[in-house]
């Protein structure tokens, strides 16, 4: 039978409880889903790529049929190389509804049998984004419910080099046995 596979775009810098929501959906409806990141040498993000590939891979390490990768150029030709047939992007709002259209439609015109599919995150997370996230947790506020645990973790590493030297100068737990 016919896999349908996604790729789901986006910057991710970095991923939220928002984005697993939706991973958590897509997975269910699409055979392959794709968590694709944008490698954009205009933006200087917060998280390198590596760091938000690690992020996204043990957010979705539970989906055998998620997996994450990175990716150059149009959105629709990083589709066509991985035999994608659908690209799925969140609406959590109506504020996001223009921009949205205006990609899909761009798309669209430049890969006409390419599909993008909207879903809708979880009502708790229709405020969330990730520029709120790294405002947030860089003015010293608490990200604990809308980011993954990791994540959260990370967040404090990459803003308080205190917790990074604390967390590497812990005693590792011994094996017993
Ligand atoms: O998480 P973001 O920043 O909202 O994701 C935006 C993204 C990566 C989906 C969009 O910027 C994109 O597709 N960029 C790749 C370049 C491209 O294809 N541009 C034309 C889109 S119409």
């Amino acid at each position: 039978m016919k896999k349908i596979v996604a790729i789901y775009p986006g910057s991710f810098d970095p991923p939220t409880n928002g984005h697993l929501d939706l991973i958590e959906r897509g997975s269910k409806i699409f055979d392959q889903l794709v968590v694709a990141i944008l490698r954009n040498p205009e933006k200087a993000p917060l998280f390198t790529l590596p760091e938000r590939v690690r992020m996204l891979e043990l957010m979705t390490s539970d989906f055998n049929n998620v997996h994450v990768d990175t990716f150059d150029g149009l959105t629709v030709d990083y589709a066509a190389k991985v035999k994608a047939e659908a690209i799925l992007r969140g609406i959590r709002a109506i504020s996001d509804y223009e921009y949205e259209l205006q990609m899909a439609l761009m798309n669209r015109k430049l890969h006409p049998n390419l599909e993008t599919v909207f879903m809708m995150p979880a009502e708790q997370y229709s405020y969330l984004s990730s520029r709120l996230v790294r405002e947030v947790a860089q003015l010293g506020g608490s990200v604990k419910d809308l980011v993954p645990e990791a994540v959260e973790q990370r967040l404090k590493e990459k803003l308080d080099p205190a917790v990074k030297l604390q967390s590497t100068r812990e005693p590792k737990s011994r094996k017993r046995g």
